[in-house]
């Protein structure tokens, strides 16, 4: 069931039924599907561009209906046009792989451990709030099912965050109103910001 929201715009989980609107505007962003962070390696060497988002498409499909693949999409009528993929830490396994976190993310305490790793908006609707209002509800449904440690990994650069494509981990303004503190630097670029989220 989509929820009514004051903006007029509706929010729904990704799932086997609102895939297909999902990849309506997928198909938008060019190709990467949000799936980099679900892999834990890249894609083997000699993959040409058409062939990378193929595969990327066949493998969101197949995580989607096994339930492994999880985001908030915000939309205007029947559209869909934005989301905020998250997801427990076995879904989003490629953090572990950067360098930067190894080194400096502090241990996390007791609880599952979430992700925030990306975010889309379709851009005939940026700078509405699209992206605010799906963190929003991506936080709550963290909280639905049972709350943590939340993570995410904006980028901190301002020279980077004034380019759109370099802001698909959100902007550090945009966890700080909803409650996140930063807890490590991640190299010259991004930063660690984490938030509790109680059941
Ligand atoms: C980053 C993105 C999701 C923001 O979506 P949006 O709906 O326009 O964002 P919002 O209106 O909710 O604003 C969220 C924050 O983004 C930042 N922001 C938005 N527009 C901005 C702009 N033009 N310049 C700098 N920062 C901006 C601000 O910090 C803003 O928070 P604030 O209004 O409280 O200051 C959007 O620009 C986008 O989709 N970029 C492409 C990302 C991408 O390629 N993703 C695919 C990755 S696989």
């Amino acid at each position: 069931m989509a929820n009514r929201v004051p903006t007029g715009y509706t929010i729904r989980e990704l799932s086997p039924r609102t895939l297909p609107d999902f990849e309506t505007l997928a198909v938008k962003q060019g190709g990467c599907w949000c799936i980099f962070y679900q892999r834990t390696k890249p894609l083997r060497r000699g993959t040409t561009s058409e062939q990378w988002k193929r595969k990327n498409r066949k493998d969101k499909r197949k995580l989607v209906r096994e339930g492994r693949s999880h985001a908030i999409l915000v939309y205007d009528g029947k559209t869909a046009i934005g989301w905020c993929q998250y997801g427990g830490r076995n879904e989003l396994p490629r953090i572990d792989a950067r360098r930067t976190y190894r080194k400096a993310a502090p241990p996390v305490g007791a609880g599952k451990l979430w992700r925030i790793t990306c975010f889309f908006v379709d851009p005939k609707y940026r700078g509405r709030g699209v992206a605010k209002f799906a963190l929003k509800a991506a936080l709550e449904s963290i909280r639905k099912q049972g709350g943590g440690t939340v993570e995410a990994y904006p980028v901190a650069s301002a020279k980077m965050a004034a380019v759109p494509e370099w802001r698909w981990f959100g902007t550090p303004d945009m966890f700080r109103k909803e409650g996140f503190r930063t807890v490590a630097s991640l190299g010259t670029s991004g930063v660690l910001m984490r938030k509790t989220i109680a059941p």
